[in-house]
């Protein structure tokens, strides 16, 4: 398969790296020229902390060039499917500008972010594209810009993005869609396709709302979260009032959602949270996506919900 991966962070790489080694023509897209040479001179590595064996590919088996020249290469040799992996601060302020000439495109597009509001905004863009949501539970930390560390297997949850306003769910008879679910098996990952993609990306913003701000704000590690009642307090809070805006809006969760991101803490207690790593790395986070996604829903519905407020002002605010 023919794959155009936008985007070489830490998921990109991964992609770009199992997808590669299991036989797929791919084409990186990174947002710097050192990175490009980088990848070209020495390759990609996707590397274990387990002991298993690393998977070294050399640059002259894939492609890496700078994003702004993906839609020439488009136009002139189309890909099967569009892997957009960068965060949303480059999928809203970067990549319009290099996506619009693909307007009258019949492109396969699937998007990995965190939050809301970027489907909608693409689906603006690109009016007949088919547009897939990915929800994904894989772990991967960037070592360098040529090494991904593949620190936790997950899953990854495909669907098609158009279950609007209350429309019946899609029955999947996109074959190319199929094939990629194919695809991405082959390459170890455990993929699945779903009619209910919408429902975990609601799920995921939930457990991303509670976990991302506060662990960025007080730089730790998720599983730190549980260490005082003070700090569960905060995320008790937090998840009230997002669970008010999800009833607000007739957005469902599970009965047991407050658990389950108490149980993300526990399972990823050492990892640092991607909004946290954000601002680590002087990057613009992603809380305007998240909580201020949420705080736009509570506007649209009348509820008050003044902690997320807060929150995203705080976390703004962090970069100057
Ligand atoms: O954004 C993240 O970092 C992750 O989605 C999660 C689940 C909060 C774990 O770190």
């Amino acid at each position: 398969m023919k794959i155009d991966i936008i985007g070489a962070g830490s998921l990109g790489l991964l992609l770009a790296g199992r997808l590669i080694a299991s036989g797929n023509e791919v084409r990186l897209w990174c947002r710097g020229i050192e990175q490009c040479r980088q990848l070209e001179d020495e390759g990609l590595t996707v590397s274990y902390d387990d002991g298993r064996d690393s998977i070294s590919i050399s640059g002259d088996r894939f492609a890496s060039a700078a994003i702004e020249g993906f839609a020439v290469a488009y136009l002139h040799e189309p890909s099967d499917w569009i892997i957009v992996t960068v965060k949303q601060d480059i999928l809203h302020n970067v990549l319009p500008e290099f996506l619009s000439s693909l307007k009258k495109e019949q492109v396969h597009i699937i998007c990995f972010q965190n939050g809301i509001g970027h489907m909608e905004m693409l689906k603006g863009l690109l009016p007949k594209a088919n547009l897939y949501a990915a929800v994904t539970t894989e772990a991967a930390k960037r070592k360098s810009l040529t090494e991904v560390i593949h620190a936790g297997a997950g899953e990854v949850w495909i669907g098609e993005w158009s279950l609007r306003d209350g429309q019946a769910p899609i029955i999947h008879t996109d074959l190319q869609a199929n094939y990629l679910i194919e695809v991405l098996n082959m390459a170890g990952f455990s993929a699945f396709l779903s009619n209910e993609v919408d429902t975990m990306i609601y799920r995921k913003l939930l457990i991303n709302a509670v976990i991302n701000p506060l662990t960025a704000i007080w730089r730790i590690p998720n599983g730190e979260l549980l260490a005082s009642e003070e700090r569960l307090q905060l995320m008790k809070e937090l998840f009230r009032e997002a669970t008010m805006v999800y009833d607000a809006c007739g957005v469902t969760y599970d009965d047991d959602a407050w658990d389950n991101i108490l149980e993300v803490c526990r399972l990823t207690a050492g990892n640092i949270s991607s909004m946290l790593a954000d601002v680590l790395a002087s990057r613009t986070t992603e809380i305007r996506w998240i909580n201020g996604s949420l705080v736009e829903m509570a506007e649209r519905t009348g509820t008050l919900v003044p902690l997320h407020r807060w929150i995203c002002q705080i976390v703004e605010g962090i970069k100057v």
